[in-house]
C-alpha cells in the first residue's frame, strides 16, 4: 500500500468537515475521489499533503507515518500536489516554474525537464514564456509537469478536468496514463466521472465529509442511482 488514510477527521475552526474517513491506494494505481461541490475532495487531498492538519486518525505513506507532517516533508518524501487552482509563478517562465521545483526538492529520479516536455509538447514552445500568459489548459499542463520535477511516487491532482476544453482533456487523459505508465501512482479528486472512468481504476464517492461508496469505476458508472445521486456526469 502506497497510501493508507484511517478514520481521517479535518476541521476548519469549529465543525468537522471529513467526518472520519478511511481509504487506502495501491502503487502503480489510479484512484479518484469523487462527489459534488463541497463533498470534502479538496480537504481530503490538503490533508494527506499536510496542508491542513488533521484532527485525529492516521495517514500513512509507504508505511510511514506521515500525519499532521509539513508540505515540503511530504514532498520530499515523494508526495506531488497539483492544486486545483495550480499556482504557477507568473512572474517566472514556463523552464523557470519546471526548474525550481527540482532545486527546492531535490529528489533524484527519471523526470527531467525533457520529459516533461516530452510528455507536454506544448510546454517546449512556451518555455521561455512567463506563466501569466499562459492559457488556463497550459498553466495545468506546466503544474503537473512542475509536480513531477519532484519526482514524486505519489502524485495528487485536484480537479485536473476542470475548465478544460474538450481537446484539452483529450490531452490530459493522455498524460495521466502515461505518468502512470512511468510508475508514478496517482489520486486524483474530480466532481466528473466520465473522465474519471477514462484514466482511474477505483473511485471513492464522498459526500459531506463522508465516503459513502467506493468500488471499480466501471461499477460506480454503471449505478445510475449512485450517479444521479452523488455525481456530476
Ligand atoms: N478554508 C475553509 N474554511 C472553512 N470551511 C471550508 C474551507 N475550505 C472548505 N470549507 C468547507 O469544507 C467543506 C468541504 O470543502 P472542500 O473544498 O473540501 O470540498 P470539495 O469536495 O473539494 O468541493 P469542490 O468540488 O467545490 O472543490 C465545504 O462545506 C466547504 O464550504
Ligand atoms: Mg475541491
Amino acid at each position: 500500500m502506497i497510501l493508507e488514510v484511517r478514520d481521517l477527521v479535518t476541521a476548519y475552526g469549529l465543525g468537522a468537515v471529513i467526518n472520519g474517513i478511511s481509504f487506502d491506494v495501491e502503487a502503480g494505481e489510479v484512484v479518484c475521489l469523487l462527489g459534488r461541490n463541497g463533498a470534502g475532495k479538496t480537504t481530503t487531498l490538503r490533508s494527506v499533503m499536510g496542508l491542513t492538519s488533521p484532527r485525529s486518525g492516521r495517514i500513512e505513506f509507504k508505511g510511514e507515518d506521515i500525519t499532521g507532517r509539513q508540505p515540503f516533508e511530504a514532498a520530499r518524501l515523494g508526495i506531488g500536489y497539483v492544486p486545483d487552482d495550480r499556482r504557477i509563478f507568473p512572474d517566472l517562465t514556463v523552464e523557470e516554474n519546471l526548474e525550481i521545483v527540482r532545486r527546492v526538492i531535490r529528489r533524484d529520479g527519471q523526470w527531467t525537464l525533457e520529459r516533461v516536455y516530452r510528455l507536454f509538447p506544448v510546454l517546449t514552445d512556451l518555455r521561455a514564456n512567463h506563466g501569466s500568459g499562459l492559457s488556463g489548459g497550459e498553466q495545468k499542463m506546466l503544474a503537473i509537469g512542475r509536480a513531477l520535477m519532484g519526482n514524486p511516487t505519489l502524485l495528487i491532482l485536484d480537479e485536473p478536468s476542470e475548465g478544460l476544453s474538450p481537446l484539452m482533456v483529450k490531452t490530459l487523459i493522455e498524460a495521466i496514463r502515461q505518468i502512470q505508465r512511468e510508475g508514478v501512482t496517482l489520486l486524483i479528486a474530480d466532481q466528473n466521472v466520465k473522465f474519471a472512468r477514462r484514466v482511474a481504476s477505483r473511485g471513492y464517492i464522498m459526500e459531506e465529509g463522508n465516503i459513502c461508496h467506493s468500488g471499480q469505476l466501471e461499477e460506480l458508472w454503471a449505478n445510475e442511482q449512485i450517479l444521479r445521486r452523488y455525481l456530476a456526469v
